[in-house]
C-alpha cells in the first residue's frame, strides 16, 4: 500500500542508502565496539584492578549506571552551559580515569589540554557528538571514544582510539547483540514509512523494534560492532554530512534570531563545528515541556540531552529540565529547518 509521503523530524535514524563520499577517515588504529559505553568498560577491564572513574555531573545517567558496576564513580562539575569544568571539583590521582565530554562537539578542547599538561591522570575524551571536531582531530588525550551510532545511521557502533598511541585493549570477543538486528530492521521499516509505503501500522512496528532493540543492546555484555556497522562505515564519515549539519544548525539559528521563547546554548556555529542538534534553553521547565509537546504534535521529535533528576549535583538538574535539542543532522534540508523554526515560532504564539 502506498500512502502520502510522511514528513517528520528527529528520533532514530532510518536507512538512507549508501553513505556518499568523499569520506573523513576514522582514527587508525581503532577498536570497534557495539556501544560507546563498551569502549570504557573494556579499558577498565584491562586495567585489572577496580579504578576511580571521574565523570561530569552533566551526563547521560544510564551510561553512568552502566559504568558504576565496574568502577568507583567520582563526579566533577561540567555542563554544556560552562566554558570549561569547575577545575577545583576535579582532583584525580595519577592512575584515575577521567572522562571529558565534548558536548554537542562544540568545544575546541584547549582548556582541557592545558589542564592535562599540569595534571597526571588517564584522560579519556568522549567525542560521541562529533568524532571529527577540531578537539577530536588535535587531541593529545590518552584515549578517546565515539558512540558512532549517535551521529551516523547505524544500529550500533562505537570506536576507541588513543591519540597518543597508548596500548589499546583487545577487541570484544562477542559480536553485537541481536538488538542490533532489531534496530536495523526498524531503520529499514522507518525508511519505507517515510517514503509512504507499508501498512498504517508500520510506524508502530518500527517504534516497537527500535525500543526493544535498544533495550536489548543496553544490557548486552561488552561486544564488537555488528558486521553491518563495520561495512557501512568502512570508508569513514561522509564530509557532506558534516557540511549539512553545520549549514542546518546555522539556518535554524538564523530563523530563530528574533525569537525570544528560548535562548540557543551556542549563539553561532564555527567552520570547524558540525552539531547534530541545536540545544535551546527555555526560561522554565514548563515552557520547555510545552514546546516539546507542541513540536511532537507536528511530528518534530526533540530529545533532551539529558534527562536528569532535579536533585542531581549543582546546576545539572536545573539545566536538564530547561534544555531541548532541535535535530539538525544530515537527514534534513534547509527547507526542513525553516519548517521546524516556523513551528517553534508558531508554538510560542499559541502559548500566549
Ligand atoms: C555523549 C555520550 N557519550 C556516551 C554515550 C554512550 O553511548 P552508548 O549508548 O553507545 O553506550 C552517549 C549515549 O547517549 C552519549 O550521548
Amino acid at each position: 500500500m502506498t500512502r502520502e509521503v510522511s514528513w517528520e523530524v528527529g528520533s532514530d535514524f532510518h536507512w538512507v542508502g549508501m553513505a556518499p563520499g568523499p569520506f573523513l577517515p576514522w582514527p587508525n588504529p581503532a577498536i570497534w565496539f557495539a556501544l560507546g559505553r563498551h569502549a570504557v568498560l573494556q579499558l577498565m577491564k584491562e586495567a585489572g584492578t577496580r579504578r576511580n572513574l571521574w565523570l561530569p555531573n552533566y551526563f547521560c545517567s544510564e551510561v553512568v549506571q552502566a559504568w558504576s558496576a565496574s568502577a568507583n564513580i567520582h563526579i566533577y562539575e561540567d555542563s554544556p552551559a560552562l566554558d570549561h569544568p569547575k577545575w577545583e571539583t576535579l582532583t584525580p590521582a595519577s592512575d584515575d580515569l577521567v572522562v571529558a565530554v565534548n558536548y554537542f562537539g562544540m568545544d575546541d578542547g584547549i582548556a582541557w589540554a592545558e589542564w592535562k599538561r599540569k595534571h597526571a591522570c588517564i584522560l579519556i575524551e568522549d567525542h560521541s557528538h562529533d568524532p571529527h571536531s577540531i578537539w577530536a582531530l588535535t587531541s593529545r588525550a590518552d584515549y578517546a571514544f565515539c558512540a558512532l551510532r549517535k551521529v551516523m545511521p547505524v544500529p550500533d557502533g562505537a570506536i576507541l582510539w588513543s591519540p597518543v598511541r597508548r596500548h589499546l585493549p583487545s577487541p570484544a570477543v562477542s559480536e553485537a547483540d541481536a538488538g542490533s538486528l532489531e534496530k536495523l530492521t526498524a531503520m529499514l521499516f522507518k525508511s519505507e514509512y517515510l517514503a509512504g509505503n507499508g501498512s498504517p501500522e508500520l510506524k508502530e512496528e518500527f517504534r516497537r523494534l527500535q525500543l526493544s532493540g535498544e533495550a536489548s543492546l543496553e544490557c548486552a555484555p561488552v561486544s564488537a560492532a555488528s558486521l553491518f556497522t563495520m561495512r557501512y562505515l568502512a570508508s569513514g564519515a561522509p564530509l557532506l554530512w558534516r557540511t549539512v549539519r553545520r549549514d542546518n544548525a546555522r539556518e535554524l539559528l538564523l530563523h530563530l534570531r528574533d525569537w525570544r521563547a528560548a535562548v540557543p546554548l551556542h549563539a553561532s556555529v564555527s567552520d570547524e563545528s558540525a552539531p547534530f542538534g541545536v540545544p535551546l534553553v527555555f526560561a522554565s521547565a514548563e515552557g520547555r515541556d510545552y514546546h516539546r509537546e507542541f513540536l511532537r504534535s507536528r511530528k518534530i521529535y526533540c530529545p533532551i540531552h539529558w534527562v536528569m533528576p532535579q536533585d542531581s549535583t549543582p546546576g545539572a538538574g536545573e539545566l536538564s529540565c530547561r534544555i531541548l535539542t532541535i535535530p539538525c543532522d544530515q537527514r534534513y534540508s534547509s527547507t526542513d529547518m525553516q519548517r521546524v523554526a516556523e513551528t517553534l515560532i508558531q508554538g510560542a504564539c499559541h502559548a500566549r
